[in-house]
């Protein structure tokens, strides 16, 4: 049977088998005891590669943003967001359900709030007023394009930040892939943030989980509130051995990056719509715009040519490059667009 190319997400990615080969050898023991040696040599990779005190490792990158919050703000504070941030947007209303917080959700169209505008609405303590506690951003920004947002832009934010006394926090689902495209090490890019997280399930290959690094104080707040939302683990080694896997050549994210460039000049070349520009790291944002088709019909029909994209909005569509699709794959998906245009009745 012909392989489907996946390429609705870096989430699809599955262990391959130096990875699988890893989580089957894995020393184990109890993590929530503190004894697992292979989560606590992933945490120690973690913490160094951003140059943070400490390392926690959870289940998902969401678990990742709450037990972040939760464990750097209070009740009834108010966090800023970006407008268009997975935080704000996909996390299920796990800002104010989980952490009790008021998220303001500023805009932030290229993945920057402008300066000005961030301090306005940063709020102190009065009578009546939520006091703003903490400033979230997101990088690689918005996960149907992948912005890469440079360590000059974050370290302004954070200096703005710091000078009210409120931290910074960074949702680096994908800041990896940010890394490689900036050509700048992760602990250079996240000097100035006060914790991160970063996905180990997406580009990395990992079959779960996320890492959040900040000081030690933080982490160890963050540890027990990660525990009281269930996240924590036994044998987690099994899958921490696939992080250490992962960890070990996120540089690779740079071929995922190669194809995504060659994909998207491929597809143009077709005819979509892409701001060849914003493709910075592994994900394509498809306009079908000039085509006059909905989004769902095309990938709908494309699926039957082999390829799987992900509507995002009635008129586009998201491709996302990832370690499960290689150079011999893009041709192939070409071909199967080029094969699904000609088969529409446009
Ligand atoms: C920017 C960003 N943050 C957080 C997440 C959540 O990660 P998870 O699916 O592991 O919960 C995602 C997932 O796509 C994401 O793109």
């Amino acid at each position: 049977m012909k392989r489907m190319l996946d390429l609705r997400s870096d989430t699809v990615t599955r262990p391959d088998q130096a990875m699988r080969e890893a989580m089957r050898n894995a020393e184990v023991g109890d993590a929530v005891m503190g004894d697992d040696p292979t989560v606590l040599q992933l945490e120690k990779m973690g913490a160094e590669l951003f140059g943070k005190e400490a390392c926690l490792m959870t289940v998902s990158g969401t678990m990742s943003n709450q037990t972040a919050v939760l464990s750097m703000t209070g009740r009834g504070e108010q966090i800023i967001v970006h407008d268009r941030s997975h935080m704000y947007n996909l996390e299920v209303a796990g800002l104010s359900v989980i952490s009790g917080v008021q998220p303001r959700p500023l805009p932030a169209p290229e993945g920057k709030y402008d300066l000005q505008t961030l301090e306005e609405n940063m709020i102190g303590t009065a009578i009546q007023t939520a006091p703003t506690t903490l400033i979230c951003m997101e990088n690689t920004f918005d996960l149907n394009r992948g912005l890469a947002i440079e360590k000059n832009y974050i370290d302004q934010v954070c200096r703005l930040a710091h000078s009210h006394g409120v931290p910074v926090y960074m949702d680096g689902a994908r800041i990896l892939n940010a890394a490689v495209a900036l050509d700048e090490k992760p602990d250079v890019l996240c000097e100035e943030v006060d914790a991160v997280s970063l996905c180990l399930s997406k580009g990395l290959g990992c079959p779960v989980g996320s890492l959040l690094a900040g000081s030690a104080e933080m982490i160890g707040k963050a540890r027990r509130m990660c525990q009281m939302l269930g996240g924590g683990w036994r044998q987690g080694g099994i899958l921490a051995a696939a992080g250490i896997v992962g960890l070990g050549r996120w540089r690779e994210l740079e071929e995922d990056q190669r194809r995504a460039r060659s994909l998207a000049g491929g597809l143009a070349r077709l005819g979509l719509q892409i701001d060849c520009d914003q493709v910075q790291t592994n994900v394509i944002r498809v306009e079908l715009g000039s085509l006059g088709l909905g989004s769902r019909e095309f990938c709908q029909a494309l699926s039957g040519f082999g390829v799987l994209a992900k509507p995002i909005e009635t008129g586009a569509l998201r491709m996302i490059c990832h370690r499960d699709i290689g150079d011999e794959d893009i041709p192939a998906v070409l071909a199967a667009v080029e094969d699904c245009l000609n088969s529409l009745d446009r």
